[in-house]
């Protein structure tokens, strides 16, 4: 997602109490902040949508959304600015981090929603479906948790198949057309919007230990 650099980003997210900037002096507490026994993590929220809209539709669960790029925080953030969020949080920071955030076990659900391709061979490593990032979920999962994935990029989807096989993970759920069908349970983001827009199908689906 490209966002030019946004001068008063570092200024405002200094500003943001939603901001939790210690966040591994939260592991093992996150239910507790959220007031909830469930816990949702986005890693990657871009600019937020998924995260805002889906906190309001559960409100009774806890949602934490990770984005490691300021500028793109800041527009997620300033989307509530001033409004209360008993049940989220946001961790500005790069996810390859997550293992200190969080204790063993606590999270119940991971969603990875229209996640940066990254089409190049040699950065396939940063794709947050990669075997180095499966195995720091899985130690955070709780026994019943589940990783819930949307794209729309199908090559994204095919790597994020074989990553989750080859790590172990059972796959529950799968829709090469998951939009074909509506699913009022589920939030559509402007970034997915678009891609519906195109008539592009929108792949998901969902893995468990
Ligand atoms: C396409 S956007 C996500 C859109 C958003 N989830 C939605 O549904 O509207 C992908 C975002 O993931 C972020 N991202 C990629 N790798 C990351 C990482 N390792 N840690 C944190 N954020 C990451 C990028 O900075 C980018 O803003």
């Amino acid at each position: 997602m490209r966002v030019r650099k946004i001068k008063w980003a570092e200024e405002f997210l200094e500003s943001q109490d939603v901001i939790i900037k210690d966040p591994s002096s939260m592991a093992g507490h996150w239910k507790e902040i959220c007031h909830c026994d469930e816990l949702h993590v986005e890693i990657g929220s871009g600019k937020g949508d998924y995260w805002i809209a889906m906190s309001q539709m559960y409100p009774q669960c806890g949602w934490i959304g990770i984005e490691k790029n300021h500028s793109v925080a800041a527009v997620a953030l300033k989307k509530v600015e001033n409004q209360m969020h008993d049940n989220r949080r946001f961790i500005v920071d790069d996810a390859k981090n997550i293992s200190e955030w969080f204790a063993e076990k606590e999270i119940d659900v991971i969603h990875l929603n229209f996640s940066d391709p990254w089409p190049k061979k040699r950065n396939g490593k940063r794709r947050l479906t990669h075997a180095n990032f499966l195995n720091l979920y899985k130690k955070m999962l709780n026994d019943d948790g589940k990783i819930i994935m949307k794209t729309d990029n199908r090559k994204l989807f095919e790597f994020s198949i074989l990553e989750f096989q080859d790590q172990g993970f059972r796959c529950s759920e799968i829709s090469l057309n998951f939009r074909e069908e509506e699913h009022p349970e589920d939030a559509i983001s402007e970034y997915e919007s678009k891609f519906m827009a195109k008539g592009n199908p929108i792949y998901r689906g969902v893995w468990q230990i």
